[in-house]
């Protein structure tokens, strides 16, 4: 068995970051069309044009989106079946880190942006996602309708030090998990896999400047392999979650995180 995906990957948070570099990842395995979602146009095309030169075989379609947005979420999906015909793999990784002072003085309009990127993006796509798998034909075998892997954290299944600011976040995470682990069971049978993904800290625009500010020094001494994950770490994880390779794990939480939580 081996890592080689095949179909339709939609990727959304795939202007930067862990989604841009799994949409490179796929693209090295085999996927022969890739469906990029991001709220940053700029990012997006950046995105596609290193795609199509490194991989002219793969078809690469980019939509700007909200994941708050019901509507553009769908219409995403809608445009994504009318182009390839269908979607075989979803990650969900559009995120942001919404850093606060701390619980209590954390203000209503910032906990209300992290929760509806962070926790209820991720179900809008989930659920678009699993409306349109469960439209599809099941390949059988290890295959199945399709996989999706949603972003969470090790912070989804741990809390940080209260000082980092990532209250809701955090909340976001928790809850994640169990947008994943609920509609792993409820899809099981129909060939669907849901999986989590929790990475411990990855140099991307989203932790540069907290990292350099020393943000996540007490996560890293408390990490045993004393360092970030790479994120070719982190999208190989992702691969294996997308590939016939797990085709028995789902409403599994896949920890990447150099033992932290250990
Ligand atoms: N970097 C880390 O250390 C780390 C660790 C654990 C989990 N994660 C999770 O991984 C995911 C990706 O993080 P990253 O580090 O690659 O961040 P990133 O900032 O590099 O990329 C996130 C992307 O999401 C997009 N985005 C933000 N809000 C959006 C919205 N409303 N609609 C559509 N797109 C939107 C951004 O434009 C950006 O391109 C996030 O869910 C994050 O919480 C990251």
């Amino acid at each position: 068995m081996s890592t080689r995906v095949t179909g339709t990957a939609f990727i959304t948070g795939s202007g930067s970051g862990i989604g841009q570099k799994t949409a490179s990842t796929l693209a090295q395995n085999g996927i022969s069309n890739l469906a990029l979602l991001d709220i940053n146009t700029v990012r997006l095309e950046s995105t596609r044009n290193v795609l199509t030169a490194r991989f002219p075989n793969v078809g690469v379609e980019i939509l700007t989106a909200d994941v708050r947005d019901e509507a553009s979420v769908e219409a995403a999906v809608q445009k994504i079946v009318a182009r390839f015909g269908g979607i075989e793999i979803a990650v969900h990784s559009a995120g942001i880190s919404g850093k606060t002072p701390d619980s209590d003085e954390n203000s209503l309009a910032n906990w209300q942006k992290v929760i509806d990127t962070n926790q209820t993006g991720v179900w809008l796509c989930q659920r678009a996602v699993v409306r349109q798998m469960q439209k599809q034909e099941d390949r059988g075998g290890r295959l199945g309708r399709g996989a999706i892997v949603n972003l969470s954290s090790m912070f989804g299944i741990s809390v940080p030090p209260p000082e980092m600011g990532l209250f809701p976040y955090t909340s976001a995470k928790h809850a994640v998990e169990a947008i994943t682990k609920y509609a792993a069971k409820a899809h099981a049978a129909e060939g669907i896999r849901i999986n989590a993904m929790c990475p411990n800290v990855v140099d991307t625009p989203m932790t540069h400047n907290a990292i350099k500010d020393g943000l996540f020094d007490k996560t890293l001494d408390q990490t045993p392999m004393g360092r970030c994950g790479t994120l070719e770490e982190i999208a190989d994880s992702i691969l294996y979650l997308v590939s016939p390779m797990s085709s028995y794990v789902t409403g599994a939480s896949l920890v990447a995180d150099g033992g932290r939580t250990a």
